[in-house]
């Protein structure tokens, strides 16, 4: 089916969270959880758009970016909420590798107040079954810091499997380096991971 014609929810829940795509007006929350998250996504997500947010009209464009993209399907951003809460607990990331295979990667971080806690596990399952089920994918990728621990765990609670280490490839900011493991997850391991 084309891109443009797939129907897709904008509201994914589970257990405890509710994840959905952004709109116009989430700037306004957006640009507070920027700024206490910047020095928490440092390391390991030093391109993410949350580090050049310095004003809320900045927010506020990087949310219509997102939304823009959602409806163009060049890639899908959403926020996870906690349901009891109501409080930002991680942002979720579905890019596009090929719209052919098709195939598509998953990023994410956690509200720096909410790690640790089983969130970004929870929101990452959710996506997935977004991508298989909604986006029909055959295959999901994951990059992940090698030294990036925390990471690596969440890959691997979700069933995700190490296909490659790329050691030493990439020097970061305070010129320390370090390696990157690829995941992937096959639509045959996803349905097996859900029966
Ligand atoms: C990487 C990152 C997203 C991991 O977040 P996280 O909070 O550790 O991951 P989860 O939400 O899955 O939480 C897992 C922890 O919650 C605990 N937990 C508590 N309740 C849980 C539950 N119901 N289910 C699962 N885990 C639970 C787990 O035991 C685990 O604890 P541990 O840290 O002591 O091992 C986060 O560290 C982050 O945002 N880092 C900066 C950005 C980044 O690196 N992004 C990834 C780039 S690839």
């Amino acid at each position: 089916m084309h891109k443009l014609l797939l129907d897709l929810p904008t509201r994914l829940e589970t257990e405890r969270l509710y994840l959905r795509s952004y709109q116009p007006g989430d700037g306004a929350w957006y640009y507070p959880m920027s700024l206490r998250n910047q020095p928490h996504l440092a390391r390991y997500e030093a391109g993410n758009a949350v580090n050049r947010i310095k004003r809320e009209e900045d927010a506020e464009i990087v949310v219509r970016g997102f939304a823009a993209d959602w409806v163009a399907r060049a890639a899908f951003f959403m926020a996870a909420f906690c349901c009891d809460t109501q409080e930002f607990a991680a942002q979720l990331y579905i890019g596009v590798v090929n719209w052919e295979l098709p195939e598509f990667e998953v990023g994410y971080f956690a509200d720096v107040a909410h790690e640790g806690q089983g969130y970004v596990t929870e929101a990452v399952r959710a996506a997935l079954g977004f991508i298989f089920e909604h986006l029909g994918a055959e295959r999901v990728r994951l990059e992940c810091d090698d030294t990036n621990l925390r990471s690596l765990a969440v890959a691997e609670r979700c069933g995700m499997v190490r296909e490659a280490h790329f050691r030493l490839n990439k020097r970061h900011e305070d010129g320390t380096r370090s390696g990157t493991v690829i995941y992937g997850l096959l639509r045959s391991e996803f349905a097996v991971s859900k029966a």
